[in-house]
């Protein structure tokens, strides 16, 4: 069990839904004639992809190719227009740090919330809640607010109750690289620890190095679609070719335009 499946998965999203309705800025675009409809762009296009249990998988590509996009809709975060996904196994997304906490509330009743939210028992959470402070370094802070930790605390935090509730899908999006020295030492342990074992894992990062030696297999994505699905150090190589043509393409342009100019 807990593999992933996903079969024609297509999702859109709004370029506005990230805002609230305002009623000031829709006023001054309508009076300014800068009122446009907001545009809907494809964001997953007919996503196939099946991940085996334990299988360790990179997902890579461009600055808004989707990936953190799959994440969400592979944790449920986020539902697809059409397709379908299947997730079999205890979940523990590790994608927006502070999305699961509610900046109010205590640390130590966060724990219990994120816990919860990743369908553990709240039993169970209180058990655990002396590991986790301990693991996050936090206990000086147990009955603090989210709020008034820094952003490297809060990470910290997230990461510890992710990886303490023995997750069989770990997903993760560029957050190994989180706290400071110390504690990214400790992270890495961790990881390490859960990679040994037989859990399957999604990581997202633009770090090639790191994709070759965590990852079996990678995934490039390219707008909102597959570009190249296979070993690692392959997919990666395939990339780097890429990028590297088109900058040498983009050079060439340059040069031919300043010839242009200069006559
Ligand atoms: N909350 C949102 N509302 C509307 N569109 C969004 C939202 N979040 C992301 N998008 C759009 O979805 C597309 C894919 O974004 P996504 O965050 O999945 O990219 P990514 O591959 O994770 O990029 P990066 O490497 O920068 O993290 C982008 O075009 C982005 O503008
Ligand atoms: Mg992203």
């Amino acid at each position: 069990m807990s593999g992933i499946r996903l079969e024609g998965v297509t999702l859109t999203r709004s370029t506005r839904e990230e805002y609230a309705f305002d009623l000031k800025r829709s006023v001054f675009a309508l009076v300014t004639g800068r009122y446009r409809r907001p545009r809907r762009r494809t964001v997953l296009d007919n996503v196939d992809l099946t991940i085996e249990p334990g299988e360790k998988v990179g997902l890579i590509g461009p600055n808004g190719a989707g990936k953190s996009t799959l994440l969400k809709v592979v944790c449920g975060i986020l539902t697809p227009q059409r397709g379908t996904v299947v997730a079999d196994g205890r979940i523990a997304p590790l994608i927006e740090f502070g999305a699961g906490f509610d900046p109010d509330l205590s640390v130590v009743d966060n724990i219990e919330l994120y816990g919860t939210l990743l369908g553990r028992s709240r039993a169970e959470m209180l058990r655990k809640t002396d590991e986790i402070l301990d693991f996050a370094e936090l206990d000086d802070y147990r009955n603090a607010t989210v709020r008034s930790l820094s952003s490297g605390m809060t990470a910290r935090l997230g990461f510890s109750i992710a990886t303490d509730i023995e997750p069989e899908i770990l997903v993760l999006d560029e957050v190994l690289a989180v706290g400071d020295e110390s504690f990214r030492k400790k992270s890495r342990r961790r990881i390490d620890q859960l990679w040994k074992e037989h859990v399957t894992v999604v990581l997202v990062s633009h770090d090639m190095s790191m994709i070759g030696e965590m990852c079996d297999r990678a995934i490039w994505m390219v707008n909102g679609a597959i570009r190249h699905d296979g070993p690692a150090n392959e997919t990666t190589a395939a990339y780097f070719a890429d990028v590297e043509t088109s900058a040498t393409e983009k050079l060439a342009q340059m040069r031919e335009q300043l010839e242009i100019a200069g006559g």
